[in-house]
């Protein structure tokens, strides 16, 4: 990578105007450049109106000298993606992946499972069960599989905690029509289809803190119940919509809630990632030099944790400048890096600094091991014995027992090699019993041999528990 020398000048021409921070950097220096320095991402969205042509060229300029990973506002979400039964539409996510590709950006995809964005003929099925897991499979199947090596990390789930109690957010249609496992099958049809992919659960209102009743601590035991139960899932997506603190009188969020949520994540080896982060002022107040300089501060404390944290490694900006932000509509302004002009504000220059000057602690240090490993997360999908017996699971009601891997004390063992089945350490009569992820008994059959045919199956992933006597093994199994 170019380093920079000792330019120093006024390079971004403009107003920096942050108070105590001399705003000059050296003209290759970025907000990239020092990302890509501390092994972090950094990004910001591509607004709805760049895929249309609607932005100046200092825009995209900007967009690609200072990111290196980008999400779409909102062309991947379902209603873009497939508005009509069966019918996709990749023109604007294919825009955006090429623009990726072109700069060397790592690209989000936003969002599989959401109640929001839906379009009208999914709600014709919201009686329909079956027809409504079939239409999310389907969508899954289609939209991963299309941009499959291509898009890097998916939202699979967005939003599906409700606001005001630590429970599941109940109006969604997905909700309402299957019940909380949609949660639960969206993960593992991603993975089916992009094992690549790194898969997150996103929401908001997670630096609200992680006592049981706050949406963060609900998330935590969702969080452990996946994993005990080998649901592939790699990260949490706090979306960090925020309000600066002087304005929001009510605010209960902050920097140190969402740190604590990803230091306890890394106990589950999940990383945390900042994922549309805003820091807005109420509408119609005036907003002074010293306000935006407060919210600088913010930026950076939020910064800090992405730095800091060794499982925490993505900083997404929900908008590039105040002039196109979704803010207003939250009744909100002002919550972004850059203005109205397009010129960097004191936050800009918060960032900017603190990427700068950030020292690792050597124990700490990210290594490109931990801040880009794709590889090595994906232990737990793998690992399908749960091994937690003892532990009073609150919220296995929510979970489909199927998925539920029960550890039980067994001599048993399974193995497949193609499709026959093997289990071992069987004293007695062997029955074995095949589900499908969403917990339906498919296939059915016993023997006292321990070698079982499966090839009557069709292809795909399932849950295979076999019982002798007292002894019973639940294993996943992946048919092919
Ligand atoms: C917002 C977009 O910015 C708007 O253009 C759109 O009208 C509504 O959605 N949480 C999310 C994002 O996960 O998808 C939302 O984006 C903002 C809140």
């Amino acid at each position: 990578m170019k380093k920079a020398h000792a330019l120093v000048g006024v390079v971004f021409g403009t107003a920096f105007f942050g108070a105590g921070i001399s705003s000059a950097f050296a003209a290759d220096e970025t907000l990239r450049s020092l990302a890509d320095k501390n092994n972090i991402y950094i990004g910001a969205i591509l607004n709805s109106q760049w895929f249309g042509g609607g932005l100046p060229g200092e825009y995209e300029q900007i967009h690609k000298q200072q990111f290196n990973i980008v999400v779409a506002e909102n062309e991947m979400k379902f209603d873009a993606t497939e508005p009509q039964e069966n019918r996709f539409n990749y023109n604007s996510g294919d825009k955006m992946v090429k623009y990726a590709k072109e700069n060397g950006m790592r690209v989000r995809g936003h969002a599989l499972a959401w109640h929001s964005q839906v379009p009208n003929w999914v709600n014709n099925y919201k009686n329909d069960k079956q027809k409504l897991l079939s239409v999310l499979k389907n969508h899954i199947k289609n939209v991963v599989g299309h941009w499959k090596g291509q898009v890097d990390e998916w939202d699979v789930v967005n939003e599906a905690i409700s606001n005001n109690e630590p429970m599941w957010r109940s109006y969604s249609v997905w909700y309402q029509g299957i019940g909380p496992e949609f949660i639960d099958s969206a993960f593992v049809w991603t993975h089916e289809v992009d094992p690549d992919a790194e898969l997150c659960y996103n929401d908001y209102n997670l630096e609200q803190g992680i006592n049981p009743n706050a949406k963060a601590g609900f998330l935590l035991e969702q969080v452990k119940r996946w994993v005990k139960n080998g649901i592939p899932i790699h990260c949490v997506g706090s979306q960090t919509h925020v309000e600066d603190t002087t304005t929001d009188k009510h605010f209960i969020g902050s920097p140190d809630s969402l740190r604590s949520l990803a230091k306890e994540l890394a106990k589950l080896n999940i990383k945390l990632k900042i994922t549309e982060l805003d820091i807005g002022f109420k509408s119609g107040i005036n907003v002074s030099q010293s306000d935006l300089e407060r919210q600088g501060q913010t930026f950076r404390q939020y910064l800090d944790i992405i730095l800091e944290e060794p499982n925490a490694d993505t900083y997404l900006i929900w908008g590039v400048s105040d002039k196109w932000s979704w803010l207003s509509g939250l009744n909100r302004q002002k919550g972004l890096i850059y203005d109205d002009n397009l010129k960097p504000k004191p936050a800009f220059d918060s960032i900017m600094v603190r990427l700068q000057t950030y020292e690792p602690p050597k124990d700490t240090a990210k290594t490109d091991s931990i801040a880009k490993d794709t590889t090595a997360k994906d232990t737990t999908a793998k690992d399908t014995t749960a091994k937690d017996t003892t532990a009073k699971d609150t919220t296995a009601r929510d979970s489909t027992d199927a998925i539920r891997l029960l550890a039980m004390p067994s001599s048993l063992s399974m193995h497949i090699a193609g499709r026959t089945l093997s289990i071992n350490g069987a004293t007695s009569r062997i029955k074995v019993d095949v589900f499908d992820m969403q917990g339906r008994p498919i296939f059915s059959t016993e023997n006292s041999s321990g070698i079982f045919d499966l090839s009557k199956i069709a292809e795909g992933l399932y849950i295979v528990q076999a019982r002798s006597g007292s002894h019973k093994i639940v294993q996943r199994v992946n048919l092919k």
